[in-house]
């Protein structure tokens, strides 16, 4: 039986032993990477700096979120704005693993300016063991390169922490529990962000329709779900599929974007369902994008596959 309250305590004590300079680490906001933080800030306090990266790809509020959480969790942080460099660099760009390759590089690329301003040795890394089980850690086939592992770079100067590598979600979420970090009941969040929710080529205004359908997705579930109408599913999102359909705009037919809802209910993300969404909420979300982005998306459809044969996203 998992016990997160000793498991904080060894690797505390483990990271005071074994890190003997300064590191960095990404912080997204998400659990697995928050976690980390927490653990390896106790262990190191000012010699840790974290790094939280604003690649234009983050969820709405995402980055006031993220600051103001590390701030109370007394991480020494900083914010960098790097959107403009993604976006150049994703000009074009559509195959979806392609997209993880370039965003997880630059990624890297940001920590190592970060890093060499900083003076530090060592890399803090919050991949999980689904992580590299599914990037080919030798047990199975690469299904997808995370871009916790695939993006990292040969070239790389930093030594590598990997505080979490051995555990599973749901032992990280406990482990959040007892840090008591409000991203323990957090839904999990794919690190490219929502460059690999747009199917197609990511730009400032493909981002902007995505952030603002995922918010209003996630908003309508969740008062779903504390009001008991349904059960929180494990992820839920949007997705900005690139085919346009016929809709109508006052008397004229328009063409318009098409809004993916994706929700599934799982355990470790290996398989999974997709969530029995009560028809009211989704048509509720259905209306509410389509208000709001009256002159961009005129149709919102429900994907109603498991996985396998699917995949929780859509890249
Ligand atoms: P799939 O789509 O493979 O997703 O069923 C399984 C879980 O992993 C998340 N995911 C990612 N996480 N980098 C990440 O850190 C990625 O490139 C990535 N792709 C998928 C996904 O959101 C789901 O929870």
């Amino acid at each position: 039986m998992f016990n997160a309250d000793k498991f904080i305590e060894e690797e505390t004590a483990r990271l005071e032993r074994e890190v003997k300079g300064k590191a960095i680490i990404g912080a997204s906001g998400g659990v697995d990477s928050t976690v980390c933080a927490a653990i390896v800030g106790k262990a190191l306090g000012e010699r840790l700096l974290a790094v939280y990266v604003d690649t234009g790809f983050m969820r709405k509020g995402e980055t006031a979120n993220v600051d103001k959480m590390l701030r109370r969790l007394g991480v020494n942080h900083i914010v960098v704005d790097a959107s403009d460099e993604y976006f150049t660099a994703l000009k074009g760009v559509i195959e979806p693993e392609t997209k993880r390759k370039i965003i997880g590089e630059k990624f890297i690329r940001v920590f190592e300016r970060e890093a060499k301003k900083f003076g530090a040795e060592y890399l803090v890394q919050g991949t999980i063991a689904p992580d590299w089980i599914e990037s080919g850690g030798g047990i199975r086939d690469t299904i997808k390169s995370h871009h916790n592992v695939g993006g990292l770079p040969k070239d790389l100067n930093l030594i590598l922490v990997e505080p979490l590598r051995d555990l599973y979600k749901d032992e990280v979420r406990k482990v959040a529990r007892a840090l008591k970090i409000e991203v323990a009941e957090k839904q999990p969040f794919p690190g490219p962000a929502l460059a690999i929710r747009i199917m197609g080529e990511p730009t400032r205004e493909s981002v902007e329709i995505v952030r603002e359908a995922c918010a209003i997705a996630e908003e309508e579930i969740e008062k779903a779900a504390a009001a008991g109408k349904m059960k929180l599913p494990w992820q839920y999102f949007a997705v900005l599929l690139p085919v346009r359909s016929v809709g109508v705009q006052g008397d004229i037919r328009a063409y318009g974007y098409t809004i993916a809802v994706r929700a599934v209910d799982s355990v470790d993300a290996m398989t999974a369902n997709y969530s029995k969404i009560p028809h009211d909420v989704l048509e509720q979300i259905s209306i509410r994008i389509t208000n709001k982005m009256k002159d961009k998306v005129n149709r919102v459809v429900y994907d109603v596959t498991n996985k396998p044969p699917s995949t929780i996203e859509w890249e």
